[in-house]
């Protein structure tokens, strides 16, 4: 079984200290860097954009995981490509043609993800799994961080690995919201590779022992 990844949301992270906040995923067991980037139309809240992403990369040694959150985000894709990303996710929700969205992020080099709200079916992606690199299933509605997550993820856990596996699909599967040490092995456990978890970690005590307890309790 290949190994599963964790990967610290930066949204949760202290704003006035990013360069230890970013050292410290560095050097931690963390496998990702996620960067929520929220327009403040597509969902209710405004994050940060290019010259942090920009001020982020700069440091970052991990792989970076851009999660858009974002109306039209066609017209960023370059931008986010010169930025550093390495994983560009648009939400279904905001994408009219999202075919032609993922390609336009693969040719500028980056993997292609595609987000799902919590009241998005796994089934409207019948046709296009194949094109997508990972699916981002939203367990909180998105906007904010330190939201609760919601127990019908797991359903859509089981759901969208049956799709794959159907589909001969090498899709891998991300959870993002409400991650915590009591959910993310059943999470795992229900086909899930990717753990996003923004407050669980940066709010504890000790976040780099935080994430390796996260990284061993998956892994488990
Ligand atoms: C929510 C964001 C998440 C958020 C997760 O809209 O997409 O990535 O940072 O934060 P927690 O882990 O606190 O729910
Ligand atoms: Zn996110």
């Amino acid at each position: 079984m290949s190994s599963k990844l964790i990967a610290p949301s930066i949204l949760a992270a202290d704003f006035a200290n990013l360069q230890h906040d970013i050292e410290m995923v560095n050097s931690s067991d963390a496998d990702w860097f996620h960067i929520d980037i929220m327009d403040g139309v597509f969902v209710p809240n405004i994050s940060f954009g290019m010259p942090v992403l920009k001020a982020i990369s700069a440091h970052a040694k991990k792989l970076i995981d851009v999660h858009l959150m974002i109306v039209d985000p066609n017209r960023y894709i370059k931008t986010f490509a010169n930025l550093g990303a390495n994983v560009l996710t648009v939400h279904y929700e905001a994408c009219t043609h999202l075919h032609r969205t993922l390609q336009a992020i693969k040719s500028e080099g980056m993997q292609a993800g595609v987000a799902l709200n919590p009241h998005t079916n796994i089934s409207l992606l019948e046709d296009t799994i194949n094109d997508i690199d990972l699916v981002c299933l939203m367990s909180v509605n998105p906007g904010f961080g330190g939201q609760s997550f919601i127990e019908n993820t797991y359903s859509k856990v089981h759901q969208l690995k049956a799709l794959i596996d159907k589909k001969g699909a090498s899709t891998k599967i991300e959870i993002d919201g409400g991650v915590t040490n009591k959910n993310a092995k059943q999470l795992v456990d229900a086909g899930a590779d990717i753990l996003v978890a923004g407050s669980y970690v940066f709010n504890s005590n000790n976040p780099t022992e935080t994430i390796k307890d996260l990284k061993t309790i998956v892994n488990s």
